[in-house]
């Protein structure tokens, strides 16, 4: 199947139009697609007729001294995994034609978005927000599709859609995991051999807390805690963000006696790389 490429605004929304009849899917990237993503699309088509991808680096959710510049970009590569997995459109537009010169209004992810990976990346989920609001209004699909990978964002997604009665519903994808279970991401081949290793502690983390699930939120939280402390003597050493047991839907931390659905998220620095993962677990 042929996919068409969109380069900017105008061509989307008519390749977007020429679609046919029939239930749409988005599946929103900044490319350097993987395994995960590909996933991703294959779940978008089981919800809809036809899937439009973006591959876009969205500046607006990078801080000043993030890896905006450094961040992959594999234009070509992705174009292929897109038609592989049966996309009918691939949205690629620059930074140019998505922002307005003069632009003004952004979507504020409110406290919400200041707690666990906001703390540490002041205005990301306001960036995230922006553009993927921006997503909706120029495919304007039935459904989009993100990873579980990034919890917060997944439940920020949901959370805008809620406040703003944004008409798309939102699925999310399992987080797919190499053999040895690290979470892929586009940043893992930043990755060295000893990072890597290193790395492998995230996920350690997230199992050894899984595993005392049963024992309540303490329980849960200390046992994760020695897999990173451990981690933290390594060469390199794993450089801990921060660990969090909080509620699924709002990010707020668990209290002490909680019982029910709660996602351990985790998000640490090996080498100049910084990885987050997390695992939804019931207590
Ligand atoms: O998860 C991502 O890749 C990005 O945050 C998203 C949702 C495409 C917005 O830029």
């Amino acid at each position: 199947m042929d996919v068409t490429v969109a380069a900017d605004r105008a061509a989307l929304v008519k390749a977007r139009d020429s679609l046919g009849p029939g239930r749409i899917a988005l599946v929103p990237t900044m490319g350097a697609l993987h395994e995960g993503h590909r996933s991703l699309v294959r779940l978008a088509r089981e919800h809809a007729d036809h899937v439009v991808v973006s591959v876009f680096v969205n500046p607006l959710q990078f801080g000043p001294h993030e890896d905006f510049s450094r961040y992959p970009r594999t234009f070509d590569a992705d174009l292929r995994v897109c038609e592989e997995e049966g996309a009918g459109v691939v949205f690629a537009p620059s930074a140019e034609d998505m922002y307005l010169p003069d632009r003004q209004v952004e979507v504020s992810a409110g406290g919400m978005g200041g707690t666990a990976e906001g703390a540490f990346r002041p205005g990301h989920f306001d960036g995230v927000l922006t553009v993927v609001l921006k997503l909706f209004n120029l495919v304007r699909p039935d459904v989009a599709v993100f990873g579980q990978k990034d919890a917060q964002q997944l439940a920020l997604i949901r959370r805008m859609t809620a406040d703003l009665d944004v008409p798309v519903s939102i699925v999310a994808a399992p987080t797919v995991r190499e053999p040895d279970g690290l979470a892929l991401s586009s940043r893992n081949r930043y990755l060295s051999e000893d990072d890597r290793r290193t790395a492998l502690a995230l996920s350690r983390a997230l199992s050894a807390g899984a595993a005392r699930a049963r024992t309540g939120p303490a329980g849960v939280l200390d046992a994760a805690r020695a897999v990173l402390e451990e981690a933290a003597r390594f060469d390199p050493p794993l450089l801990l963000d921060y660990l969090i047991l909080a509620d699924p839907a709002t990010f707020a931390p668990v209290g002490g006696d909680h019982r029910g659905e709660a996602v351990l998220a985790v998000a640490a620095k090996v080498g100049t790389t910084r990885l987050i993962d997390n695992m939804v677990l019931t207590l």
